[in-house]
């Protein structure tokens, strides 16, 4: 059978709406959305975020409102990121486990007064030391890797105490997945989920996050190189991610989210875990520069982004974009 063209012809499932969208192969919904939140201390505060135009930072009972608004738009999981005030940043990183710390705190009130939306804390001791690394670090300037795991181990117990339904941690310290599964266990919290970052770049995408939770100016230059992956790297990536999934991981989450998508991609089929995307502070204010500047538009932009995001084999995203595309959803 001959089918070249003219017999085969591309563009005759293109030509019009209906059939367009029935050959569509990718669906996207505010099912696959969550939205990573940056909460101030304090109460009724709110501030701008230079760094990330159109965004805020707000005190819990500030958010309260808001989310219950997005909720009813479809909204079904946000991820917390504590400021934490200078005063309690310390070199042990001890405020991270305090029973009525921010994050402790936040989840209970969030739990109470939105039981239905899933809450996803963070992981990693970056907020809390002195340095603004993730993990703890000796005279030398080396991050302390079995030290650092203990640490976090508490802090998950914490968040799972507060009523965390999924702990995520975003540290790479080697070894941390199956210590904090082991300490989740044994204190009965069976049904706590672990997402954990298991491919976790050093990207230079994360400069405005830095810059919103006030961690930029204490890494005074340093790089997370020594425990964050070399973004050349594709074969390590897959280790990571077997390895976590062998600890204990419920979930995995592959980061910054469009230029790695080739990561999903190539280990979607691979293991039978489900994979989420984070597109990261550096995508939403490039996204953001540019559709100021009218060079881009901003819906369309962001809309087929995360298109490309399921296209990949995402099961979820993780954007800052989440209020407006639920917005953008209602809308159409
Ligand atoms: C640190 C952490 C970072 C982000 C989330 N958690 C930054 C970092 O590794 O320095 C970045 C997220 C973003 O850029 O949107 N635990």
């Amino acid at each position: 059978m001959n089918k070249s063209y003219p017999s085969t012809r591309m563009r005759r499932n293109r030509s019009s709406k209906f059939i367009r969208n029935l050959v569509r192969e990718t669906s996207f919904s505010s099912d696959d959305l969550i939205y990573p939140i940056f909460i101030l201390p304090g109460k009724s505060k709110s501030e701008d975020i230079i760094s990330m135009p159109g965004k805020k930072r707000y005190s819990i009972d500030k958010y309260l409102p808001i989310l219950e608004r997005l909720h009813k738009s479809g909204l079904n999981a946000v991820a917390l990121f504590p400021v934490i005030e200078k005063s309690k940043k310390t070199n042990d990183a001890k405020e991270s486990f305090n029973n009525n710390g921010l994050v402790q705190k936040s989840v209970r009130i969030l739990k109470k007064e939105l039981p239905d939306l899933g809450v996803i804390t963070d992981i990693a001791l970056d907020p809390y030391t002195i340095t603004g690394h993730d993990g703890l670090v000796d005279k030398n300037g080396n991050i302390l890797n079995d030290q650092t795991v203990k640490v976090l181990s508490k802090q998950a117990l914490s968040h799972a105490e507060a009523g965390a339904d999924i702990v995520a941690p975003s540290d790479m310290m080697d070894g941390r997945v199956m210590s904090i599964r082991n300490i989740l266990e044994k204190n009965k919290f069976h049904n706590t989920k672990i997402l954990s970052y298991a491919a976790k770049y050093a990207s230079h995408l994360y400069g405005p996050f830095r810059n919103a939770v006030d961690s930029y100016n204490n890494l005074q230059g340093s790089s997370k190189e020594t425990y964050q992956m070399d973004f050349a790297n594709i074969t390590e990536a897959s280790l990571e991610i077997k390895l976590d999934i062998n600890e204990g991981a419920d979930m995995i989450i592959i980061k910054p989210g469009l230029p790695y998508l080739d990561i999903v991609s190539r280990i979607k089929d691979k293991y039978s875990v489900p994979v989420f995307s984070y597109h990261v502070s550096g995508e939403y204010s490039m996204i953001k520069a540019a559709a100021k500047k009218k060079y881009i538009e901003e819906k369309a932009t962001v809309l087929e982004a995360m298109y490309c995001f399921k296209r990949a084999g995402c099961n979820a995203v993780l954007t800052y974009y989440t209020p407006e595309i639920l917005k953008w959803l209602d809308d159409k």
